[in-house]
């Protein structure tokens, strides 16, 4: 037996454990590794009220992306078949709680708030986390691969759509996209199965809906 827990946990107590990281990730607090937001020390540029708009939509949109990764992990790690999967699950969940937090202040510098959807695309993720857990450790890894490897082509995308002038949330976007690439690796390398194209299809059309809802919501 592990020597970190003296007993096995309950339905009841994980079921507290997964309400508790969820409440977290929705009030923008959620565990997290507690790196610095890559926007320290950027200098702020002036934007004119379009440019601060178009900027804030867009970190509105990773924002609620970010929520959605950390219910995918904490599904995918509920419903996990081994530890060692549940716990690197749990790890990448609180890289993305980094993510989530660096989204937010820029949200906020930006004088905007979150998606008033964030509880649905919590919901909604944490249910198709734990239904890619069910389906066994490879599929599920599988899906980790799919979904950072789209989350990299869509950072790119805004990217390229961020105003010049925006280098603060620049910066954090290009250490979300080196940090899900470093996600996708690590779970090809752990042993991920390559998902059906159907599938592949099915997650890109989720993740147009939700990005394009959160722009304007
Ligand atoms: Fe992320
Ligand atoms: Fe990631």
């Amino acid at each position: 037996m592990s020597t970190r827990s003296t007993r096995r946990l309950s339905f009841l107590d994980r079921a507290i454990i997964d309400l508790d990281r969820g409440l977290r990730a929705l009030q923008g607090e959620p565990r997290a590794e507690g790196r610095e937001n890559p926007a320290a020390g950027v200098p702020d540029a002036h934007l004119s009220p379009a440019q601060r708009r178009h900027a804030a939509g867009l970190m509105r949109v990773d924002h609620a992306g970010e929520v959605a990764a950390q219910a995918l992990y904490h599904g995918q790690a509920t419903t996990a078949r081994s530890r060692d999967l549940r716990e690197a699950m749990q790890r990448a969940a609180r890289e993305e709680g980094d993510h989530l937090r660096w989204c937010r202040e820029r949200l906020e510098e930006l004088g905007e708030r979150s998606s008033r959807l964030d509880p649905l695309w919590y919901l909604g993720s944490f249910v198709i986390g734990a239904a890619a857990g069910l389906a066994g450790d490879r599929w599920s890894l599988g899906f980790v691969v799919e979904t950072e490897r789209q989350v990299m082509r869509h950072l790119d995308g805004h990217l390229g759509s961020l105003p010049a002038g925006d280098r603060r949330s620049r910066a954090i976007l290009e250490q979300m996209r080196v940090d899900e690439g470093e996600h996708a690796t690590t779970a090809l390398e752990s042993g991920a199965a390559e998902l059906p194209q159907p599938v592949k299809r099915l997650m890109t059309l989720t993740a147009r809906l939700m990005t394009a809802t959160a722009y304007r919501l």
